[in-house]
C-alpha cells in the first residue's frame, strides 16, 4: 500500500503544525483537568509522562491514509485495488480498550506511550523523540517561569479533518 497523493502533506507538517498545538493543547488539557495541573504543580517530574499523554490526548495529526495496491482484506473488509483507507489515528486514541478512561487526561498513565499519534508501522515518524523532547523542554520552562497558564478564552479550532489543532487561544500568565 502506499499513501494517498491528497495527503501528502507531511514533511510540511512534521515538527510544526503538530508540535505546535500539542504546545497549545496541553495548555488546553491542563485547564480542563485542573487536578492533574495540581499534580503537575506538586511533582514536575511528572512531565516526563506528562508530555507523551498529551500527544495522545491531542492527536495533532487526526488521520493519515493509504491506497490499496491490489485487492486486500482487511478484517472483514475487502479492499478493491485502487480503494482509499483512512487511518484515524485520533479515533484510536480514544478506544476504551486501548486506553483506560481514554478521554480523560491522566498525566501520570502507566504505559503512556501507547498511542497512534506518530503512526504505526514501517511508517512510525522518525521524528517523535525530537517532538516529545521539544514539549518536555517547554514544559520544563513553563514551570519553572509560571506558577499556571491560565486558559482565559475559547479556543479557537483550525477546520480541518487533518490537523487537530488551534488557530489561537488566549491565555493569563500567572508568575511564581
Ligand atoms: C508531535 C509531532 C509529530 C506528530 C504527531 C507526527 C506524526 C506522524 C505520523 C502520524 C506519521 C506517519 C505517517 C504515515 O503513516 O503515513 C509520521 C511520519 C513521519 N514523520 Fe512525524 N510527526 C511529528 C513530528 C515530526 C518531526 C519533528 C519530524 C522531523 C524532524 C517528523 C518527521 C516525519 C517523517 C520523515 C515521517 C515519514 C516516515 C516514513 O514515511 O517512513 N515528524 N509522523
Amino acid at each position: 500500500m502506499r499513501e494517498c497523493s491528497n495527503l501528502r502533506i507531511h514533511p510540511s507538517t512534521g515538527g510544526n503544525d503538530t508540535t505546535r498545538n500539542l504546545m497549545t493543547g496541553g495548555v488546553v488539557a491542563l485547564n480542563q483537568f485542573s487536578d492533574e495541573y495540581k499534580k503537575l504543580a506538586a511533582n514536575p517530574t511528572l512531565i516526563e509522562t506528562m508530555v507523551p499523554e498529551i500527544v495522545r490526548w491531542q492527536t495533532p495529526i487526526s488521520h493519515m491514509a493509504r491506497t490499496a495496491k491490489k485487492d486486500t482484506r482487511v478484517g472483514n473488509v475487502m479492499l478493491k485495488a485502487g480503494g482509499c483507507v483512512a487511518l484515524w489515528y485520533i479515533s484510536g486514541n480514544r478506544d476504551p480498550d486501548a486506553t483506560d478512561m481514554p478521554e480523560a487526561f491522566i498525566i501520570d498513565r502507566k504505559n503512556p506511550r501507547q498511542h497512534l499519534s506518530f503512526g504505526f508501522g514501517i511508517h512510525h515518524c522518525v521524528g517523535y523523540r525530537l517532538a516529545e523532547l521539544q514539549l518536555k523542554i517547554a514544559w520544563e520552562e513553563i514551570m519553572r517561569r509560571f506558577r499556571s497558564v491560565e486558559v482565559v478564552g475559547e479556543p479557537q479550532r483550525v477546520c480541518s479533518n487533518i490537523i487537530h489543532g488551534f488557530t489561537d487561544l488566549t491565555v493569563r500568565l500567572h508568575s511564581k
